[in-house]
């Protein structure tokens, strides 16, 4: 049987580092204790590669002066102790070029949608520091959606970030579909959309629905879905999110950025805090609760076409 979210192969950088950076002590569902000769940074991205797979791990934890603790990023049925691990280098890049649109992409930018591979010039980080303050942009203009009691009654800011609250079934997904098409046709500007832990089915009707929209060939759609590991749906915010800055500062369009949605970002970081061991803070919910939400949402910022910003296009790597 396919096991689809495996990825076949490493990246090739990561070849070019054959020497171990520890061997895998303890495999515990996603959560991987690593014995290591070095600690790897946190975040750092590893990887090990076994009857023909290849595992990519995250670094979120480190136990002691040569311990640390991954969470894997696929299912974990394959890893068992003494394996080595390696290192790749970095934290998780993802390939980032303007063919990117149009496309349904995983976490690491792999194509879910059955076409080829992205031809990218370049990789970007997924975890980066926020654009710095003097290029974010205020906001202050209406954006039309073109949905009457939205633009009379709660309108959205151009450039600005709105919530959806509603409990379930209530019309949440429906009306971002609504976003999406609306800033393509009245706008003429592009999406991104992140589905976070949501049903596959939903995923797999909205990305018929755009094709049927037309609009497509404007939007980019991530998809970590609920039957992903817990690693995967925390950090597929951080991937979309990371494209979305990308066509921003790249390909210099009105870039919309949705996310379906943001509570199952917060359950997936719950579920890796107990994991991870680290005690619940107030009502459950992890103690890194507000520092994570802030790591994403500290980054879904505006700035200015006619800025030229220096620091962010030089996080792409260029692949070899
Ligand atoms: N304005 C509307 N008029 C009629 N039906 C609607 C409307 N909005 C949504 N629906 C229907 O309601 C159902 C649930 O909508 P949707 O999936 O958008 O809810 P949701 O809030 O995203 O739910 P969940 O929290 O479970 O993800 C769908 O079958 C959709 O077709
Ligand atoms: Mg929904």
């Amino acid at each position: 049987m396919d096991t689809p979210f495996i990825s076949a192969a490493p990246p090739s950088d990561e070849l070019r580092a054959p020497e171990p950076l520890g061997v895998i002590e303890e495999v515990h569902g996603p959560v991987i204790d690593i014995l290591c000769t070095r600690l790897p940074p946190l975040h750092q991205a590893l990887y090990v590669c076994v009857d023909g797979e290849c595992y990519r791990l995250e670094v979120h934890r480190h136990l002691d002066e040569s311990r640390a603790r991954a969470v894997a990023l696929h299912g974990t049925s394959g890893l068992r102790r003494h394996l080595p691990v390696f290192d790749s280098g970095g934290p998780l890049a993802v390939p980032v070029t303007p063919d990117c649109l149009g496309r349904l992409l995983d976490l690491f930018g792999n194509p879910l949608d059955g076409g080829a591979p992205l031809a990218a010039s370049g990789t970007r980080p997924i975890v980066a520091a926020p654009g710095p303050l003097e290029e974010a942009i205020g906001v202050g203009e209406i954006l039309p959606t073109g949905i009457k009691v939205i633009d009379l009654l709660c309108p959205f800011v151009r450039g600005g970030k709105t919530g959806l609250f509603g409990g379930a079934g209530v019309g949440k997904t429906v009306l971002v579909m609504e976003f999406m098409h609306a800033i393509v046709h009245l706008h003429r500007g592009v999406s991104v959309f992140a589905g976070v832990g949501e049903r596959i089915r939903e995923g797999h009707e909205l990305w018929h629905d755009m094709q049927d929209a037309g609009v497509m060939p404007r939007t980019l759609m991530v998809f970590g879905q609920m039957d992903e590991s817990p690693g995967v749906r925390f950090r597929i915010g951080l991937s979309a999110l990371t494209y979305a800055e990308y066509l921003r500062d790249h390909v210099a369009r009105d870039v919309l950025f949705l996310m379906d949605n943001a509570f199952r970002f917060i359950q997936a970081g719950s579920e890796l805090s107990g994991l991870l061991g680290r005690m619940p803070a107030t009502v459950g919910y992890q103690p890194t609760l507000l520092s994570e939400v802030a790591e994403l949402q500290e980054r879904i910022s505006s700035t200015s076409p006619a800025a030229s910003p220096r620091s962010r296009r030089s996080t792409c790597r260029p692949t070899t």
